[in-house]
């Protein structure tokens, strides 16, 4: 029996391999994930465990098999509701679930330590209580801090922590928790940095579907400072397959960077996208630069690429397609999305309206 597509190892992890714990599945990466693990292995059930913050959205899990995948709102920081959800049946705890956008780290860091940090530890400690097999850290280049522009310098997992967002230093601090776990108790850990993800159902406070969603309504696209920072952008699915790769057959202990090789100055994204979308670059507005912004980011993937045999499948422009047509055809997603708080949060931040549609 072949277990999902592409694997080579022992048919007794179909048994092992039972259920898999999503925590954050209603987000943006998470439901991508447990869309992919539903759709490449045949038996898997998912818990998946959210809270539903503003970011969590259960359109994003509109049309699962509600045979292989149960929903449960709860929060990581509350380890009586994490006890209550997790069962010894699990293969592997992967966890997403957090405050994941710098901006709103800057306005205010308090959910991010309580989600981010007390959230991972509650987690770990449930998953050695229950005997899970494998815990999974969903983490990010941000850890890593910034690195200087125009040199050939790229982050590899030997790289050392500068994070320079309260955002970045929760996710800094859940990766030291997640290490302790695994070297003081021998639980078996992988952590995964990955750079800028873009795709379907990304909330829009995220710089692309932001840009994407000014843009289709002809309004100002904001770009902080001068347009020149870096990121370094991978289309989602590419990222998610490069996490079911790390939980199949990820070394214990191991820090695996993900990344699709591709660089882009933030002006270089906004101008391919509109020209992608047929609009003018009259729509882009230079406005008030974040504080402590990362000047560059840029991943190293070759670990990755040669331990676990993993390579991106999307290029730049056929993710960006992908990305344009989903929105296009979701106009009712994205409008959602945009109402209740997320017209305060716009207000806030751009000193404007958020757009209609
Ligand atoms: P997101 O903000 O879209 O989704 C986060 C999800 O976590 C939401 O569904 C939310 O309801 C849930 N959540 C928040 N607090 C919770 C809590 N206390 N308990 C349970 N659920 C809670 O985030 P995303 O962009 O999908 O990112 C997912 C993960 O990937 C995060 O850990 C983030 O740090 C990491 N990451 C993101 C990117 C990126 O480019 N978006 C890149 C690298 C790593
Ligand atoms: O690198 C991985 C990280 O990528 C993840 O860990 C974070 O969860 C994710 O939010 C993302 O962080 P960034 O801060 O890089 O993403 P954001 O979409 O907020 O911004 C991308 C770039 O665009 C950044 O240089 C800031 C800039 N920007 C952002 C917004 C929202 C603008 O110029 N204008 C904007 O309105």
């Amino acid at each position: 029996m072949t277990l999902f597509k592409g694997w080579e190892g022992p048919d007794s992890l179909a048994e092992i391999m039972q259920e898999i714990f999503v925590t954050g599945g209603a987000g943006f990466i998470g439901s991508a994930f447990v869309r992919l693990l539903l759709d490449e292995i045949s038996e898997l059930r998912i818990r998946n465990f959210d809270a539903l913050t503003y970011a969590g959205n259960l359109d994003n899990l509109e049309g699962l098999d509600g045979s292989r995948h149960s929903f449960i709102r709860g929060n990581i920081a509350d380890s009586e509701a994490v006890l209550g959800a997790l069962s010894e049946n699990t293969y592997a705890v992967v966890n997403f679930a957090a405050e994941s956008h710098v901006d709103r780290s800057i306005a205010n860091a308090a959910e991010f330590l309580t989600t981010n940090i007390v959230g991972t530890q509650v987690l770990l400690d449930a998953a050695r209580e229950r005997g899970v097999k494998r815990f999974i850290q969903v983490s990010t280049d941000e850890v890593m801090g910034s690195l200087p522009e125009n040199e050939d310098v790229f982050f590899t997992e030997k790289s050392p922590f500068q994070p320079n967002s309260p955002y970045a230093a929760s996710k800094a601090a859940a990766e030291h928790l997640v290490r302790a776990a695994h070297e003081t108790f021998g639980l078996d850990t992988v952590v995964t940095r990955c750079g800028n993800n873009y795709g379907p159902r990304q909330f829009p406070e995220k710089f692309l579907p932001l840009a994407l969603s000014n843009a289709l309504n002809d309004q100002p696209i904001p770009v902080y400072g001068d347009g020149r920072n870096v990121r370094d952008w991978i289309y989602v699915d590419d990222h998610c397959r490069a996490l079911l790769l790390a939980m199949e057959k990820g070394r214990a202990g191991a820090v695996y960077n993900i990344g699709a090789r591709n660089e882009r100055p933030n002006i270089e994204v906004v101008e391919s996208l509109l020209k992608t979308l047929g609009k003018p670059k009259s729509l882009i507005r230079f406005v008030k630069d974040r504080p402590g912004h990362d000047r560059r980011y840029a991943l190293d993937p070759s670990l990755i690429e040669t331990e676990l045999g993993w390579r991106p499948q999307e290029t730049w422009e056929s993710g960006l397609e992908k990305t344009i047509e989903w929105y296009r055809q979701n106009t009712q997603w994205l409008e959602r999305a945009k109402s209740g708080a997320y017209r305060d949060y716009y207000r806030e931040q751009y000193g404007e309206e958020v757009s209609a549609g």
